[in-house]
């Protein structure tokens, strides 16, 4: 039997703005038991919550205090517990985030380690400042300087993220038997794995200055995909993982074909995220600028990894993503027919589906949200070192951060029906806005249409979950283009083709095959020409 990682679509669950069952404004976990009947019905096999650990919520959960305790807001380690039961009974998973490289400065761990505790010294990377500078010219993910200097002293610790992440050290090994005790805690708790937040970044193999004329991620080379990283994960995975029937999946930026490949073969992960396709509306270099998207660009970055490693974790949202329609669709014209394409992409590519909440009612972004409003951290951080460096005005500055960085675009509370605040509680507060669609797009309404996004993604998933060759078929390339894409996939004597029109206009459509429509966002049966944005799966006769 396949294990069920590489069987199941996987859902994201962003547990803040899921649904909140108390009305304190925050979604919880009581939330997230109330909605599992629906997600059954979506039919997703696997839930990976974002981080609902205790954390002072800096970087919304990324920032863990402690690790065997459930953050307050969300409920306690009952409700996370009733969760597993809730969800088992309905065949469905719970994957946890493994927050790893840092933890939040309130954990004791760094406490301790500020306070001169022998035993939590080496936990952190503390060093002696350059005269009144910072050990080195490394920069934060989050824009400015990589270190924070610890009040009172000439000392900084490493953050490559806020300044209260505190970046762990790796070449400790009471570090590594700390993270391996976390993994069996949640693992005897019932839960099925983990995603590995920026795990290609855990090991810092040494802390020399970067290239001062490089413009940003200084610093990278030296730290991520190293040797030592490859070693860390190794023992993870004997001293702890290989007990257990669990996975992880990777969150792993800047990584090659190469590294990935090792990543898999080595059993270092199960899967892993990488980021190629997501620069097919941006600039790689200095991503603040958003570029015309190109198809041709997303949908070959795909296809590389499709072919080039063993396997795949697919996705195009997540919690530091803009929304997908916004982005790769065409919300004007063709927005019902355009979500239902990137469906079909997502669902049908060989490898692991992630879809991320809201993802599924064709959520999208905020039409306008103020810096006042923002929550997120590296929105702010931007935003102040944008205008700073390219002495713009707020209102460029702003823009340019909405229109690529601001993550709480896809943070909004989820929309379930026209009720006030979108349906996520009844109360009077949300922790964050919901964004003004709600009474156009949101889930009450789809489930009463039978030609919404809702139910097609329904379909697909359903599709998907008894169809081997989507689950398990061999990726075949076929075309990448502005226009016409498409791809095959195949196993044993079946062969599927996925033809994808991603353009405003109606194209024509010559193939020698014999094909039969399986699958598709339009009800047509003559296929010389594809209508817009049309999407199908065809067996190949
Ligand atoms: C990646 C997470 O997805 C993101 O939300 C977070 O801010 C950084 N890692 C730091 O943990």
């Amino acid at each position: 039997m396949a294990k069920a990682f590489k069987e199941r679509v996987i859902y994201q669950i962003y547990p803040a703005s899921f649904k909140d069952s108390n009305n304190d404004g925050w979604g919880d976990i009581n939330g997230i038991i109330s909605k599992l009947d629906y997600l059954k019905d979506l039919g997703v096999g696997i839930l990976w919550l974002s981080p609902v650990y205790e954390s002072p919520m800096d970087d919304m959960g990324y920032d863990i205090s402690n690790y065997y305790k459930i953050n307050p807001r969300f409920g306690t380690m009952e409700d996370f517990d009733n969760l597993i039961v809730e969800a088992k009974k309905r065949d469905i998973l719970i994957v946890m985030d493994l927050v790893i490289n840092h933890t939040s400065t309130k954990c004791e761990w760094f406490k301790e380690a500020i306070k001169g505790n022998p035993k939590y010294q080496d936990y952190y990377i503390i060093k002696e400042g350059k005269g009144n500078k910072a050990p080195n010219n490394w920069d934060s993910a989050f824009t400015g300087s990589a270190w924070e200097k610890i009040e009172n002293s000439n000392k900084y610790f490493l953050r490559l993220f806020c300044d209260t992440q505190a970046d762990l050290n790796y070449h400790n090994e009471n570090v590594i038997l700390e993270v391996e005790g976390i993994i069996k805690f949640w693992l005897d708790k019932g839960v099925y794995g983990f995603r590995c937040d920026v795990i290609n970044s855990i090991y810092k193999t040494s802390l020399e200055n970067d290239n001062p004329l490089k413009l940003y991620n200084k610093g990278t080379k030296f730290y991520q995909n190293q040797e030592g990283m490859f070693n860390v994960l190794k023992r993870f995975r004997n001293d702890v993982l290989s007990h257990y029937d669990t996975f992880l999946v990777g969150e792993t930026g800047a990584i090659t074909p190469k590294i990935g490949t090792r990543l898999i073969n080595e059993n270092c992960l199960d899967m892993f995220f990488e980021f190629d396709h997501i620069y097919a509306d941006k600039s790689k270099i200095l991503p603040i600028f958003r570029h015309k998207f190109s198809a041709k660009k997303l949908v070959s970055a795909l296809f590389k990894r499709q072919l080039e490693v063993p396997y795949i974790a697919n996705y195009l949202e997540n919690h530091d993503q803009l929304r997908s329609v916004n982005r790769y669709g065409n919300v004007d014209k063709y927005y019902n027919e355009s979500a239902k394409l990137l469906a079909t992409l997502l669902l049908s590519l060989k490898g692991t589906p992630f879809i991320y909440q809201g993802e599924e009612i064709g959520s999208l972004n905020y039409k306008e949200i103020s810096i006042n409003e923002t929550n997120d951290i590296a929105a702010k951080m931007t935003f102040t070192t944008i205008k700073k460096i390219l002495r713009i005005s707020d209102k460029k500055a702003r823009k340019l951060v909405n229109e690529t960085i601001n993550r709480d675009h896809a943070r909004a509370p989820m929309q379930r029906n026209s009720n006030q605040n979108g349906g996520f509680n009844d109360g009077n507060i949300t922790w964050l806005k919901v964004n003004e669609l709600y009474k156009e797009i949101n889930v009450a309404k789809e489930e009463n249409d039978e030609n919404s996004i809702l139910n097609f993604y329904k379909k697909v998933i359903k599709f998907r979950n008894e169809s081997d060759v989507l689950k398990f078929g061999d990726f075949l390339e076929g075309k990448a283009s502005n226009s016409l894409n498409y791809f095959y996939r195949r196993y044993k004597n079946k062969c599927y083709m996925i033809v994808l029109n991603f353009s405003p206009k109606k194209i024509k459509f010559n193939t020698p095959l014999d094909i039969k429509l399986l699958i598709s966002n339009y009800k047509i049966n003559d296929f010389k020409y594809l209508d817009p944005y049309f999407a199908g799966i065809f067996e190949v006769l």
